[in-house]
């Protein structure tokens, strides 16, 4: 089916391109993209301190290796490397993911995916560097040490007044783990990725196909203790980064597994986001779908780039292909709009404005944040694949 989908929509897509009266430059952007990457390095060269947003007093805010999101600066430059073929961002990808080396023994995050896998799974893919797959290899043996059979799921997190926390997000670091399946041979990783999927496929979503936050598990049992959130409004409200790494969580895991039920509940995720009232014109969401101040409420680019990408891939897969591509293509053009791509030399260096992190804590709010430009130099390339020639 895949194979027949794929011409048939590249063909749509072609048709759809040549129509389009949007016309999204791949270049344009990227070149002013590598500008603002440089500007970021020029000005920040302490390669244990990952730029990860900006201080409410404007000053740089970089975390260290252990940080959930130290992974995504690296990984940016492993796709500046991949967009301009240019040694010198495979070189200063790798002096930047030196640091995070020793992650890969870390077992008290269940982000170790988006750590490791962005930045040496990047690394690997566009460099085959042997030592990376074993970096890769001992981190998804310590991430799947959070797995637990009674509940079926990896642990999210080991703070706070939960029992056994389980949050969507979590769905975004099992694409390491198939990948340690294919690498080894060894069907643990491939087996305890389909688990989780199918845990949170049971009990993570709602009957219109939003989901919750956090689910806490009782461990001794597996049931399910509470339905809630962290992030977003409100227990009941859908958080937009959650339905975002929801979406593309399952399209990655229907692209490892080939199972349709995957593939069905990111298409329901996907018209879900897709066709909500509140969406904004512009398709950048709100920080969440139900946010109380709407239509004042502040925006998260982040994402709207992680949706563009997730939407991207689902496109190659589902025979709503067309629609997901000509929303993926909206989103990238707003966020390549002056409204939200920062000028070169400003922004602290980083390539989108006005994502927001933390409302409920009162942090990172309409402020850039690192993943939010990784996943729109990720969704960029995609949308180079389908459309070379923009
Ligand atoms: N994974 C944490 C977040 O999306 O903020």
């Amino acid at each position: 089916m895949k194979q027949v989908l794929i011409p048939c929509l590249c063909l749509c897509l072609f048709v759809f391109g040549c129509k389009s009266s949007e016309s999204l430059s791949v270049s344009k952007t990227m070149d002013q993209a590598e500008a603002q990457l440089e500007y970021s390095l020029q000005n920040h060269t302490d390669k244990t301190k990952y730029p990860r947003s900006v201080k409410e007093d404007g000053n740089l805010y970089t975390v260290n290796s252990s940080d959930w999101t130290s992974g995504f600066y690296p990984g940016s430059m492993w796709f500046m490397y991949q967009y301009t073929q240019d040694e010198k961002w495979a070189q200063t990808a790798a002096e930047w993911n030196a640091a995070l080396e020793k992650e890969k023994f870390n077992t008290k995050t269940h982000d170790l995916g988006f750590m490791l896998y962005c930045s040496f799974g990047n690394g690997l893919k566009f460099t085959e560097n042997a030592t990376y797959a074993q970096i890769l290899l001992q981190g998804s043996q310590s991430l799947i040490k959070r797995f637990d059979p009674t509940v079926g799921t990896i642990r999210s997190w080991d703070f706070g007044n939960w029992e056994y926390p389980v949050i969507i997000d979590n769905m975004m670091n099992l694409e390491m783990l198939f990948w340690a399946t294919k690498y080894s041979g060894d069907s643990i990783f491939y087996k305890v990725a389909v688990k989780h999927a199918d845990t949170t496929l049971e009990n993570h979503f709602r009957s219109d196909n939003s989901s919750y936050h956090v689910i806490d598990y009782e461990k001794a049992t597996g049931k399910v203790k509470a339905k809630k959130t962290h992030q977003g409004f409100s227990d009941e409200s859908a958080w937009a980064r959650g339905q975002a790494w929801g979406l593309y969580g399952f399209t990655m895991v229907y692209r490892e597994t080939g199972d349709k039920k995957y593939l069905e509940q990111a298409e329901k995720i996907a018209d879900f986001y897709l066709n909500h009232p509140n969406l904004p014109e512009d398709m950048v969401p709100y920080w969440d779908f139900d946010a109380p101040d709407i239509p004042n409420a502040p925006r998260d680019a982040s994402a709207a780039a992680v949706a563009a990408s997730g939407l991207l891939e689902l496109g190659r897969y589902s025979l709503k292909g067309v629609t997901y591509y000509a929303a993926a293509e909206k989103i990238l053009n707003s966020l390549s709009s002056d409204a939200y791509l920062a000028k070169p030399g400003t922004n602290q260096g980083f390539i989108l404005m006005h994502s927001t992190g933390h409302m409920p804590n009162k942090s990172e709010i309409d402020v850039p944040i690192n993943y939010a430009d990784y996943y729109f130099l990720e969704a960029m390339l995609r949308y180079k694949m389908l459309m070379p020639n923009r």
